[in-house]
């Protein structure tokens, strides 16, 4: 008793220090090849370059000695980046948990207005500065811990710049030439100081950024969508991997999965950006939370069937097959309420995609002047497969029915065969229902796309237990 107590307390211990006693297998996983990592850079570089052009600079004032004169009081305004020329970069994975950066020489030009006095003499003109050869090396350690948080952290970070040319325009610049070599070491010293902290500073942003990722969206009033991060970022020499819890839950209870996604490992791509897989578990915890707020559920009235259709839903439509019916309430309403008896699953196999879904069927009869009156109860098992395609910028499915088990549960108006109502089934399915549901399906959806990206090429492929898709991807196409 004492024992067990003390390992409960032992339990409780590691719990609320966060140390996971097991690990959380996600239901997503998101890769980034080198390609798409090297493309990422790209987009970056032209993203960095707009930026500090637009970069508004702020003002500076200063003194300085004059050897003869005294002391100067100068300040630069109006300073504007004019040209950036960045040098070969690198972005170079080091496993298993750092990145490292590199900007080769960059050049940047900077032109403000100048303003000095000193003595007796004043001076105004535009001033030019030339920073050249920067070379910039950061390493970027990549981490996560158990409060499911990815951290960023500058584990090392060397600045240099070779030289700083600075002119001046007007005709004073005679009288610059005393200090200018001073002022030159002074600027490539504080620049070459202050850059790692600014790079510091620019990843405790980016840090904070995603840390405002929330973790859970709010789906509607039944779902909630958990996409946690659950381990650490995997960093190989060619690719980083970042698992996603991805479970739908119940937004009223918040109940965890009564089962965890099997295990599954990404393909090694390196001729894809991107590859993305998601496991069977997470359609299906979707159908558990449907099913268990009983939205599985639907009426079908005669009122729902379209005006066009020569068959209508009362008991003389079902006299060839439940004669008995017809006699009891002759042409009379009929409501069928459908509902599933089990939660639906999906399960991937071998390059399809197949749904199961344990429904029944209840019928009711509505007379006139009285409630309506329960008549029969149907098990139907539908089995679909889809195969699921990609055509142009959309994500399509083609259902096809496998196979519709249909049985009689129980009959008030005697028992009667079901299969003259399998075959009326089956043609409806095939001929009216499904066609009707593939034209959409057929045409697809659009792919989703994140931050002006879209997605390029994709190639869907369906293994056991999981579906990839991996992908190109072009920014603000
Ligand atoms: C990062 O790259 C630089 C330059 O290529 C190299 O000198 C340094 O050793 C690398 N650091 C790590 C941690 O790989
Ligand atoms: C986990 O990392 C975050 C972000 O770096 C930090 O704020 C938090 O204190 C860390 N928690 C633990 C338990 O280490
Ligand atoms: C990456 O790692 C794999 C094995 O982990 C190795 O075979 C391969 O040569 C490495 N590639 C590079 C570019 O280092
Ligand atoms: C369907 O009809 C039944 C019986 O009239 C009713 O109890 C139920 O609320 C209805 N369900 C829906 C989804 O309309
Ligand atoms: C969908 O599947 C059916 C049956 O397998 C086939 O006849 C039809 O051509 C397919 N349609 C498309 C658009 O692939
Ligand atoms: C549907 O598929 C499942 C799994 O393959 C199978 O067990 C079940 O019998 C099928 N249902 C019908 C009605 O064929
Ligand atoms: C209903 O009829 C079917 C065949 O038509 C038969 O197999 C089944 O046992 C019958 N059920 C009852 C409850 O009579
Ligand atoms: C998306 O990219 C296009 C082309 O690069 C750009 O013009 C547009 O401003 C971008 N939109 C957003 C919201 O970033």
């Amino acid at each position: 008793m004492e024992v067990w107590r003390n390992l409960k307390m032992l339990w409780l211990l590691l719990v609320l220090l966060g140390v996971q006693t097991e690990a959380i297998n996600p239901g997503i996983k998101v890769k980034i090849t080198k390609k798409g990592l090297d493309y990422g850079k790209q987009v970056g570089m032209k993203f960095l370059k707009s930026t500090l052009m637009k970069m508004p600079i702020p003002d500076y004032k200063g003194t300085q000695r004059v050897p003869i004169m005294g002391t100067m009081t100068y300040s630069m305004t109006g300073v504007q980046i004019k040209d950036i020329s960045f040098g070969e970069s690198s972005i170079v994975l080091v496993p298993s948990s750092k990145l490292n950066l590199s900007v080769g020489p960059t050049d940047v030009e900077v032109q403000g207005d100048w303003s000095m006095k000193v003595s007796f003499i004043h001076d105004n003109e535009k001033i030019n500065l030339k920073l050249k050869g920067m070379m910039l090396n950061a390493v970027v350690e990549v981490g996560w811990n158990a409060t499911r948080r990815l951290s960023l952290s500058l584990a090392n970070c060397r600045f240099q710049t070779k030289s700083v040319d600075i002119n001046f325009q007007g005709r004073s610049s005679w009288m610059y030439k005393l200090f200018i070599g001073s002022a030159k070491n002074s600027i490539r010293q504080a620049l070459d100081s202050k850059a790692c902290d600014g790079i510091r500073k620019v990843i405790a942003t980016l840090e904070r950024k995603l840390h405002e990722v929330p973790e859970y969206s709010h789906i509607n009033s039944l779902a909630d969508f958990d996409y946690s991060i659950v381990a650490a970022p995997v960093i190989t020499n060619n690719s980083i991997e970042v698992d996603f819890k991805s479970e739908f839950y119940s937004a009223l209870d918040h109940l965890e999965a009564p089962e965890s996604p099997a295990p599954f490992s990404l393909p090694e791509l390196t001729d894809r950006m991107l590859v993305l897989g998601v496991s069977d578990f997470v359609p299906n915890t979707a159908a558990l939370i449907y099913y268990r707020a009983g939205a599985l559920s639907w009426n079908l009235t005669d009122s729902k069937i379209p005006q066009s259709f020569a068959t209508r839903l009362n008991t003389g439509s079902f006299k060839s097959f439940a004669p008995e019916l017809q006699k009891q309430f002759p042409n009379t309403p009929v409501v069928l309420k459908i509902f599933a008896r089990h939660p639906p699953r999906v399960w991937t196999q071998s390059g399809s995609l197949h749904l199961m879904f344990p429904g029944a069927v209840q019928a009711f009869v509505q007379p006139k002047r009285s409630s309506e009156v329960p008549v029969f109860l149907l098990h139907v098992d539908a089995n679909i497969t889809a195969q699921v395609f990609v055509s142009g910028k959309n994500i399509g499915a083609n259902l096809t029915m496998t196979d519709c088990g249909l049985s009689l549960v129980h009959s008030e108006v005697k028992n009667f065969s079901v299969n003259k109502l399998k075959n009326l089934m089956d043609v409806a399915l095939k001929s009216a229902i499904l066609p009707q549901i593939n034209r959409k399906f057929n045409k697809g959806y659009p792919l989703p796309t994140l931050f002006n990206t879209s997605l390029h090429d994709p190639v869907i492929n369906i293994q056991e237990g999981f579906l990839t898709i991996a992908t190109d991807i072009l920014y603000g196409a």
